[in-house]
Order: structure tokens, then sequence, then C-alpha cells
């Protein structure tokens, strides 16, 4: 097998761009070319606007970009050239067919293993990064075998991806672990060593966990289901919490402390978003089910229905609280994202509130530091297509927090951004509707000190305080 000097990654999206970016920083001997098939993502790639936020990012592209790091849509031509490729290409869930609503849809996959195939001249080791369901490798050796050219070898390796997006580059330059799935045979454990000597050049060495292929994929699935379920879980004792009187950032902290159940991934919120948790959990669901393991499969599905619930239930409060009458009142959106330090909605809880506000009859002001308008409007659209025309009249986006909130009835935070925690709330206060409210759906602000202002202030995972606003309407 040939020493690996040229890699190709096949998807500039929020996995290929910053893993090949750490790689090229870390391994200055290796040329690394990042190729996508969308020509604006690449010229972006090239330009100084970055197509994605990532703290950490652009800096990393300034040092390597030009010297051993190359964004091109010269797919099949960076496919020939290189040693090793990464598939880094977006496994969406599938919106038709078999499978539909919960499997992924493997077919830009797919359509990469044929062009490998046909593209090769020589053996290459190819590796699977973006999120797959178990044995996905199963299918790129099966298309990559049947199609292969005569003295062309391929050894498919799986290597999932566990970054978090806001904090990539982190994820990426001191992982938690590395994870390499590889054929049991000389050849696969070869390629394995290929694979594990590149990261070596800045990952401890204990770090690195082999694996066989289908360990490697369905430990992606499992890391990310779990990391989901906790959310789930502790965002259903966050009802309890609203019930009864419960803190459940207190409760957090409680049981946080418990070693065995660490302090991580326990902060209750407006339910997780984001392209992975839900996508890998109905994936887990699908595979569960196709193998007939019907309680298994009902068991995972229920942290994807309590995530729905959540943000139903925060929507709902918001309404019940302002009396069940939000028709033509103004309702300030801050934060948009599906979680702070990113520009991606994909998933973003906020999505679904805005939804369920504005079929109310709400106005929205919306302020993300990071998203785009085009987006937030696409996105909008999307899930209230029978509105489409008239959203222009009900959503207006703005640049600037405070006139977001200027003649607003009330504060709904979707997002962790921790600029929230900054403002002037007496400032905004001022020139608010009254009575205000602030709906605190990531637990951000100080309620106290809001309260003390004038606001009447909802929060997850704490009592309503329904007696207070009654007494604030009637006054
Ligand atoms: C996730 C996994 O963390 C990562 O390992 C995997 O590779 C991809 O999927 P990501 O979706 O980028 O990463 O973000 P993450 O930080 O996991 O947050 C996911 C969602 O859960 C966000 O909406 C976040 O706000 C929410 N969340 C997270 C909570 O509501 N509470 C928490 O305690 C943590
Ligand atoms: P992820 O979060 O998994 O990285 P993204 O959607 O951000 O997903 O990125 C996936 C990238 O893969 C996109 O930029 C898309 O254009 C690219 N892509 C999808 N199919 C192909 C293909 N057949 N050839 C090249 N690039 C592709």
């Amino acid at each position: 097998m040939k020493d690996v000097k040229r890699i190709c990654c096949i998807g500039a999206g929020y996995v290929g761009g910053p893993t090949s970016c750490v790689i090229a920083k870390n391994c200055p001997h290796l040329q690394v070319v990042v190729v996508d098939s969308n020509q604006d993502r690449i010229d972006q790639w090239n330009s100084d606007c970055l197509p994605i936020y990532e703290p950490g990012l652009d800096v990393i592209v300034k040092e390597c970009r030009g010297k051993n790091l190359f964004f091109s849509v010269d797919v099949t031509g960076e496919i020939e050239a290189s040693d090793l490729i990464f598939i880094s290409v977006n496994t969406p869930t599938k919106t038709f067919g078999i499978g539909e609503g919960e499997a992924a849809d493997l077919k830009n996959l797919d359509f990469v293993c044929r062009l490998i195939a046909n593209n090769a001249k020589s053996s290459k080791i190819v590796v699977e990064k973006s999120t797959v369901p178990v044995k996905a490798a199963e299918l790129v050796n099966r298309i990559l075998k049947a199609n292969q050219k005569p003295g062309i070898t391929f050894q498919v390796l799986s290597n999932p991806e566990f970054l978090a997006e806001g904090t990539a580059i982190n994820d990426l330059s001191d992982p938690d672990r590395i994870l390499i799935g590889g054929e049991e045979s000389d050849m696969g454990r070869e390629a394995v060593t290929k694979l594990t000597q590149i990261y070596q050049n800045w990952v401890e060495p204990k770090k690195i966990i082999t694996t066989n292929l289908w360990s490697a994929e369905l430990s992606k699935l499992t890391a990310n289901a779990f990391l989901a379920q906790r959310i789930s879980s502790i965002n259903a004792i966050s009802a309890i919490c609203e019930a009864t009187g419960a803190d459940v950032r207190e409760v957090e902290k409680a049981v946080g402390t418990d070693t065995r159940i660490g302090d991580k991934f326990l902060r209750a919120g407006v339910g997780f978003g984001g392209s992975c948790f839900q996508k890998d959990v109905l994936n887990l669901v699908y595979l569960a089910k196709s193998m007939h393991l019907y309680e298994v499969a009902e068991y995972w599905n229920q942290v994807i229905l309590f995530n729905n619930y959540q943000k139903k239930r925060f929507a709902q409060r918001i309404i019940e609280c302002l009396c069940f009458t939000i028709t033509d009142k103004v309702l300030t959106i801050f934060g948009f994202a599906f979680k702070a330090n990113t520009g991606d909605t994909r998933e973003s809880p906020a999505i679904y509130i805005c939804r369920d506000l504005l079929k109310e009859g709400a106005q929205l002001h919306i302020y993300d530091p990071k998203v785009s308008p085009k987006q937030i409007m696409n996105d909008l659209r999307s899930v209230l297509p029978e509105q489409r025309d008239s959203l222009d009249k009900l959503v207006t986006i703005h640049e600037d927090p405070y006139k977001a909130a200027n003649n607003s009835h009330a504060i709904v935070i979707c997002t962790d951004w921790s600029e929230f925690q900054n403002y002037d709330y007496q400032q905004m206060y001022d020139q608010m509707e009254k009575p205000a409210c602030v709906f605190d759906g990531r637990l951000v602000l100080n309620h106290e000190k809001l309260t003390s202002i004038g606001f009447h202030v909802e929060t997850i995972g704490k009592k309503l305080k329904r007696d207070a606003l009654v007494s604030k309407v009637a006054s």
C-alpha cells in the first residue's frame, strides 16, 4: 500500500471543511484538497467570507490555504490524484419512499462511491466520515468492488467525526478520541495503520481507538443517541420542575455531581437541534425496526417524541402566559441558530417555536448574531407552506437587538448566545409594551435582575408564576 501523501475530502460542509483544515494544519507534509460539487461553496472557501462560521476556523484557513490546503470543484481530478479519500457528503433523513422520516438518504454517498470507482486510476483508502447508518460501509464496499478496475483495490474505513459545531476546531485539535474501524484483514489493518499515522501527528496514540467497521459505525450513532437521550431526560425533569416548584438548574447540579452521571450535557432547554441528533436517533430507530427489534425502536423514538413535545410545550407556555391572545402581538425572538457560536439552523428549535407562534397570529421580530435573514425566512417558509406569502408581513429580521425589542410584548430566548446576557434590559424594558415578558428557553439570563426591572419572567424548569402575571395584566 502506497504512503499517503495527498488527501482529498469530498464534501466541503460543516464536517469536511473544519476536519480538512485541522489535518492540513497539523500535517504540513500532506497535501489536503477539499472538493465539493457546489461551486458557490468552494468560491466562499476560497474567499475571506467562509461558508460556515466556526470560531478559529478563519485563522487556520489563512495559515494553510494555498500552501497545503486547497478548495476545488474538480471532484474527479482529485479522486484520481489522491491516496486517501474522506467522504463527508450530507446524509439527511429520507423525506420519501421506504424509511421516509427515519432512514438516512444515502444518494450522495452512493453517487460519490461510483465516482470514486469510475475515476480511480490507482488503489485508494476510502474513509467514511459522514454519519451513516450501520452497515453503510458494506454499501460503499459493494459499489466500489463491483465497479473497480483491474489492479486497483479499495480499502474502506469508518472514521466517524465527533466534532460539535461551535467548538469544532477545539474538538478536532484536542479530541476525546479518534475512532477508526476497518476490515479484519491484512489490507484492512494496513489501511487502519495509515490513517492512524495521520492522526498521530497531533493526537496521542492512546486516544486512537481501532475497531471493526460495524462497531465504529454503531458507536457514532450510539454516542449521539446517548447525548440526545440525556437532553430529553433532563428536559422531562424540567416539566416536573415547572409543575412542582423544583428548580431544574439545582437538580442538574445535584445530579451532575454524581461522577457516574457527570455534569455535561445536562442542561435543560427548549430541546435539542442540529443536523445530527435527530437524524442519528431516527437512524437507530430505523435500524432496530428493520431487525424487528420493535421495543428497541420504540425506546429510542421516545427521545425524539419528547424533544418535539419540549419545543411545543415552550411555545404553548408563551401563548398561555400571554393570556392565549398573541394575534398581532409583537414577540421578539433572540437566537435562531440551533446553538450558540454557529450560524447553522438545521433542526433548530427556534424554527418550530416561531412556527407555533406565527400560527397563532403573532408578529415576530427576530435577531440572531450569525444567521442570515435569507436563511431565517427559508426555514420559516419550509415549516409554514400555507403562510408562505404572508410571512414577509409577519416577520421582521433585525440586525440590532434593541430595535428588535422595540414595542414588543415579550422577548423569547431560543439560543444560548452569551451576548444575550450582556444587554441593557432596562433600556429594552422602557421601549416595550407592558406588561413586558421574558421567556428564557435556555436559562441564560439573570432572572432576578429582570424581575427587579419589572419584567415578568418565565423560564424552562421553574414553576410558573401565573398569579403574578395575572395581577399585572389586571393592573
Ligand atoms: C452533536 C454531537 O455533540 C457531536 O459529537 C456530533 O459529532 C454531532 O452532533 P452538534 O449537533 O454540533 O454536535 O452540537 P451539540 O453541542 O451536541 O448540541 C446539540 C443540541 O443539543 C443543541 O441544540 C444544543 O443547544 C442542545 N443541548 C446541548 C442542550 O439542549 N443541552 C445540553 O446540555 C447540551
Ligand atoms: P455536514 O454537516 O454533514 O458536513 P453539509 O451539508 O454541511 O453536511 O455538507 C455536505 C457537503 O457535501 C455539501 O457542501 C454538499 O454540496 C456536498 N456534496 C453532496 N453531494 C456531493 C457530491 N456528489 N459531490 C461533491 N460534493 C457533494
